[in-house]
């Protein structure tokens, strides 16, 4: 079994660009076995010739690798620590605010930070990138459109302000949606951006191996100014935080030092 996904993750890198080896095995092998037998096939050959030649068998196998599950303001409690350190200090440390929400999903992370930013008065005195490896869902998230029920982390107030309803979907306003520019980024292959005073990056290491999340809090760490944050997942403590240049300032969010 080890030498089929041996030569699976080899043809993935090559034909789609994806280093699937940086992933947990076991839990990445799991996902491949579920969604290849979905798809008819009796080996990983026969999968990949299917991956090759049919677009839907390809984007379903992409789906289920890189796990798109999101939602606005994920834990809401993080959230609101996020928003007293920025509003209290972060903002007063610098005039102009570089945000980056790496593995940004459908959107809905970016346009939270929006949202609070907004509130706070802070919103023309920010840059605001967003990146995730997955061009569906950029596509998603630059058109802005969600189901009532992706905006399970909204009260009523904040979608009245800020989401134009339409028959099927709610529509981000064009204000916040003009703010975010949204770009394809792999953080397992790609450079990380410089100069940032806020990175986020939550729920998206939990799939990588020790060493590479190491990595990626490393980069991220040299991707921020001295004194900015960075915003991890509820799961994802980062234990030796030294190590990084960082020191951990709330659950979840750590400065740079
Ligand atoms: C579970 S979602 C997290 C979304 C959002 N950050 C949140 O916490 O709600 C994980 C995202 O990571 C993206 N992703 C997976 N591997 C990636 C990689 N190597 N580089 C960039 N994004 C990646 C997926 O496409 C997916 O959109």
């Amino acid at each position: 079994m080890e030498k089929e996904f041996d030569y699976f993750y080899d043809f993935v890198y090559k034909e789609l660009n994806l280093n699937l080896s940086f992933y947990k095995d076991a839990q990445m092998q799991r996902r491949i076995l579920s969604v290849m037998k979905k798809s008819g096939a009796k080996d990983m050959i026969e999968y990949s010739k299917l991956i090759s030649k049919d677009d839907k068998i390809r984007k379903e196998f992409l789906d289920q690798v890189t796990i798109n599950v999101t939602e606005f303001f994920r834990n809401k409690d993080m959230f609101e620590q996020l928003e007293e350190i920025i509003v209290n200090n972060t903002s007063k440390k610098f005039n102009k605010l570089k945000i980056w929400s790496a593995a940004c999903s459908n959107g809905a992370e970016p346009y939270s930070v929006c949202i609070m930013l907004d509130r706070n008065n802070l919103l023309n005195r920010a840059e605001i990138i967003a990146t995730d490896i997955d061009k569906e869902v950029l596509s998603k998230a630059r058109d802005g459109k969600y189901k009532e029920t992706e905006l399970k982390g909204l009260d009523d107030y904040l979608i009245s302000k800020y989401f134009i309803k339409d028959i099927d979907h709610f529509r981000v306003s064009e204000s916040l949606r003009k703010k975010v520019n949204f770009k394809r980024h792999d953080l397992l292959l790609d450079k990380y951006e410089k100069d940032c005073h806020l990175v986020i990056c939550r729920n998206v290491t939990i799939y990588f191996k020790p060493d590479v999340k190491d990595e990626v809090y490393k980069k991220f760490s040299e991707s921020l100014v001295s004194g900015g944050l960075l915003f991890i997942g509820a799961t994802e403590g980062i234990y030796n935080p030294k190590e990084f240049g960082l020191k951990k300032v709330a659950t979840c969010i750590y400065e740079k030092m």
